[in-house]
């Protein structure tokens, strides 16, 4: 399972994969309009951050097939490996990715809303899908749309791996992870939230307290 930081927050990116084990960053035109940064510039701190074996997700801009491919092109070559162009699955991006497959281009397909644009983007040769869980909520029941993209996938035997985006708080995360998700990726907001508990800081300052009281010093060894 690939656990993924949904976002363009370069200090977040930084503190986070210095204590987790982070598989990449996926970004879209609105993740990087938040970091009021040249959209150049916050990519190449990305990737200045990220190991070449952790994957990058750029999304392109334009909306018609010529315009996608001409940005799926530019943004495939940031890197030498582990790059991906999002697309969003419009019939342009639809055709996109197609385009992109016999190209060699790794695509992950974006904005995805129902188990049937999945699937179709994975017939497409998509390597990767991103249903958008909480927003799907808007509509039905959202992770059991994913969970349900997940079924049609493998009873199909496709290869392409679903990474659930769009998430509003731990339990859909969980949900998913639990249902047998290939990724995730997460904004830090809630990967902070699934790594604290207060619990823990109170455990913590118990043993440090005990151990204290007893021995009169705060290390284990003298
Ligand atoms: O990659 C962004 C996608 O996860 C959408 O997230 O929070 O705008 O619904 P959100």
């Amino acid at each position: 399972m690939e656990f993924v930081l949904d976002t363009a927050d370069v200090n977040a990116i930084k503190d986070l994969n210095d204590f987790l084990t982070i598989a990449g960053v996926t970004t879209n035109p609105t993740i990087i309009t938040k970091s009021h940064k040249d959209p150049e510039t916050v990519i190449a701190q990305i990737i200045d951050l990220l190991s070449p074996e952790q994957k990058l997700f750029v999304q392109v801009v334009k909306t018609d097939y010529e315009g996608i491919m001409e940005e799926a092109r530019k943004i495939s070559q940031l890197r030498p490996k582990n790059m991906y162009v999002k697309i969003p699955v419009t019939q342009a991006g639809l055709k996109a990715i197609k385009t992109c497959r016999e190209e060699g281009i790794h695509t992950l397909a974006t904005a995805i809303y129902s188990a049937a644009q999945g699937f179709l983007a994975a017939a497409n040769g998509a390597d990767y899908l991103a249903p958008y869980t909480n927003r799907m909520c808007n509509y039905g029941d959202g992770v059991g749309e994913v969970v349900r993209l997940l079924e049609m996938l493998e009873k199909a035997g496709s290869q392409t791996k679903v990474i659930a985006a769009s998430f509003k708080n731990c339990g859909q995360v969980n949900d998913l992870i639990e249902a047998g998700i290939q990724a995730v990726t997460v904004p830090p907001e809630i990967v902070y939230q699934m790594v604290g508990h207060p619990a823990t800081a109170i455990a913590v300052d118990e043993f440090s307290e005990n151990w204290q009281k007893e021995y009169d010093r705060s290390e284990f060894f003298k």
